[in-house]
């Protein structure tokens, strides 16, 4: 069994830490935050999804004030840290560097952070499908950030079966989250003004061999990015065939805009139907009529939800880092633990 905290319990560390609970080989440790924010009084609640977890502080200060605010706090991350094998760091940009450098490389624990941290945080940077085995026995890993997870499963899908020589990416991105409130609303189209966004690098950082441009910019929705890809091939192949190297990925969902699902609102609404918890979609989506190929060049649009894509890709990276399972394994064990298609 591996013991697992969860540093910084907001959109991505909460989804996180319920998902390692689901897990068999691995035990949820304890969780850490600074303050008593509402979702963190939500999960710990008697009817939250976290009741019962252990509480720390991750600092001093941040113990003492969720203690100050009624919480009860078991103490603080380091007094315990000899007790965990690894550290889920969900904190924002700038924390987990420091992290990192004063509470986990001292105490040699292991950690997985997430993708708004430094690239220089983690040699290597992780995604299940594309690069499960370089993770293996390392102490620091990045899980990158959802457009590129997305833009990896998808790419990955098709290299696979048909080789990949080149990649333009087209990123519509959502503005904020919904708990997000200090980022809008915008009432304007933003766009980012490097070319190439820093998405494509990102993709490399994963698929090193891969020449990918991306675009992007900013819309102001909270459920979604929409990414509309063109790749061309090393050989010419047919829509039906990139369709079915989509369907054997388990993690991207081929949807049907002629069934009704024709927009990011419709697939939001299809997540709340389906009784999805907080209507997350973990897979990438992929709206099955723009899959089409012209000789050796594909294309296709898909969405991806910003905050659950990245869940699963956490679970499987401790279990690369610790040697516990090989890649298929891995990903079968996180997905159907987490009920993903
Ligand atoms: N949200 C997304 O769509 C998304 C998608 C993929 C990857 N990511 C990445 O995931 C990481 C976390 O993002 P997020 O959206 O989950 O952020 P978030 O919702 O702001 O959550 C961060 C949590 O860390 C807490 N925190 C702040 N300072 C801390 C400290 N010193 N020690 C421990 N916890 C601390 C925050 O508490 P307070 O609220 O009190 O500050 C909050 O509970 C970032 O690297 C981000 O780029 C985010």
């Amino acid at each position: 069994m591996v013991n697992v905290a969860v540093n910084g319990v907001g959109t991505i560390g909460k989804r996180v830490a319920e998902a390692v609970k689901k897990q068999e080989d691995m035990t949820l440790y304890c969780i850490s935050d600074v303050q008593a924010t509402g979702q963190l009084r939500s999960i710990l609640s008697e009817d939250g999804s976290l009741h019962g977890t252990p509480l720390y502080g991750s600092t001093e200060d941040g113990a003492q004030n969720m203690a100050d605010e009624g919480m009860h706090v078991d103490g603080v991350l380091e007094d315990v840290i000899d007790e965990i094998d690894v550290v889920i760091d969900c904190t924002p940009p700038g924390i987990d560097q420091k992290n990192k450098e004063n509470l986990y490389e001292p105490n040699d624990v292991k950690a997985v952070f997430q993708g708004g941290a430094p690239d220089e945080i983690a040699e290597v940077k992780f995604n299940a499908d594309a690069n499960y085995e370089e993770a293996r026995g390392e102490d620091f890993v990045k899980v990158v950030s959802c457009n590129t997870t997305s833009l990896s499963r998808t790419l990955s899908a098709v290299d696979e079966s048909f080789g990949i020589d080149k990649v333009t990416a087209n990123l519509v991105r959502r503005g904020g989250d919904i708990p997000q409130d200090s980022r809008g609303p915008i009432n304007s189209t933003i766009p980012v003004t490097e070319v190439p966004s820093h998405h494509g690098p990102d993709v490399q950082a994963v698929m090193p061999e891969l020449d990918i441009t991306t675009l992007a910019v900013k819309v102001p929705v909270t459920y979604g990015h929409v990414h509309m890809v063109t790749a061309e091939l090393e050989k010419e192949t047919s829509e039906e065939d990139v369709k079915q190297a989509f369907r054997n990925q388990p993690r991207v969902n081929l949807v049907s805009a002629g069934e009704g699902y024709d927009s990011t609102g419709k697939i939001h609404e299809k997540m709340r139907d389906i009784g999805r918890k907080r209507s997350d979609m973990q897979e990438a989506g992929v709206w099955e009529e723009t899959v089409s190929v012209d000789e050796e060049r594909v294309h296709w649009i898909h969405m991806v939800h910003q905050e659950a894509i990245v869940v699963p890709e956490n679970v499987d990276a401790i279990r690369s880092m610790f040697e516990m399972e090989e890649k298929q394994d891995s990903i079968e064990m996180t997905s159907s633990s987490m009920g993903i298609e």
